[in-house]
């Protein structure tokens, strides 16, 4: 997928294909990025942003009623949904009669930012041998962590993750033992000054302000919102072979400062974006996808 936007080709392997793009929360990078992915590959395209204003959500329509709607009104053979519940693309699941690819559940799930995280990684890092990631900020409500730390677990159970967070905005417990009991390594820390020297990732996440307004706690994110912060000084502390990533909006945890770092990779992230979501929309709707590209798996 790569080469094949480098090379400026529209590889039209989805042609016959329709995709619908159903978004109830904001997004920059996630929604363009599917929109891009899919009409790269040449597939109709339905992206529909701000679904819970202007779609009949806003009159109380549920979930399963819209899913199938969609189905029927654009005859998608996939859907890609974000939605602020944190059942909600299971949900979509159990009701819709096309795959549901979830571009993020709640504050529980951003699956493809995990893949796309670890394509990033994998730049960098062999994933053959173990690696020490620190996942940093909000880890309560922030979603992005948590997907990463299941996929670094799936992927080889002798990695090590670092939580690094406030006492309040810890991981939640279950999940923590979940991934313990695949064999991986988990520290907690509130020290982000020690840990920062002795990774080879430094996953930055903002803290997550709608969670808090939501539940009238504003005091409490104003209080807690640049507890952990990589500022310009700090960065340079960090093992020269590191990365940085996140993956953004940023706010006050990630200085400006440290986007001249060598380290800093959270721009290059965001492009994976765009080639891990067309190899998973040709993956979801193409029986087999390595045999159209011609590659040998
Ligand atoms: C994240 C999200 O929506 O969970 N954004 C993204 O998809 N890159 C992170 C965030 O909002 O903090």
């Amino acid at each position: 997928m790569k080469d094949c936007v480098e090379k400026r080709e529209m590889c039209k392997l989805l042609q016959e294909f329709s995709v619908a793009i159903l978004f109830y929360q904001p997004s920059t990078r996630t929604f363009s990025s599917f929109v891009a992915a899919a009409e790269r590959l040449g597939a109709y395209t339905t992206a529909i942003h701000g679904m819970e204003e202007y779609s009949s959500a806003a009159k109380g329509e549920s979930l399963p009623d819209t899913i199938r709607s969609i189905h029927q009104t654009t005859a998608a053979d996939a859907i890609v949904l974000r939605h602020p519940q944190d059942n909600s693309s299971k949900l979509a699941a159990d009701f819709s009669p096309v795959p549901i690819i979830s571009a993020g559940s709640g504050s529980l799930e951003h699956p493809t930012q995990a893949l796309l995280d670890l394509r990033t990684i994998c730049e960098s890092f062999n994933l053959d041998s173990p690696l020490r990631v620190a996942l940093v900020g909000d880890l309560l409500y922030g979603r992005t962590a948590k997907s990463l730390a299941k996929l670094l677990t799936l992927v080889n159970p002798a990695n090590e993750l670092v939580l690094v967070s406030p006492n309040e905005l810890q991981m939640p417990p279950e999940l923590v033992n979940q991934l313990q009991s695949k064999g991986v390594s988990v520290l907690e820390t509130e020290d982000f000054e020690t840990v920062l020297p002795e990774v080879d990732v430094v996953y930055m996440t903002r803290v997550q302000k709608e969670w808090f307004e939501k539940q009238g706690r504003l005091e409490d994110y104003e209080r807690l919102k640049a507890s952990m912060t990589l500022t310009r000084d700090r960065a340079e502390k960090m093992d020269k072979d590191s990365i940085i990533l996140h993956p953004l909006p940023r706010q006050e945890e990630l200085r400006y400062g440290v986007d001249a770092n060598p380290r800093a990779k959270y721009f290059d992230q965001m492009r994976y974006g765009l080639y891990v979501r067309m190899a998973l929309l040709l993956c979801t709707l193409q029986e087999n996808p390595a045999a159209l590209l011609g590659i040998e798996v």
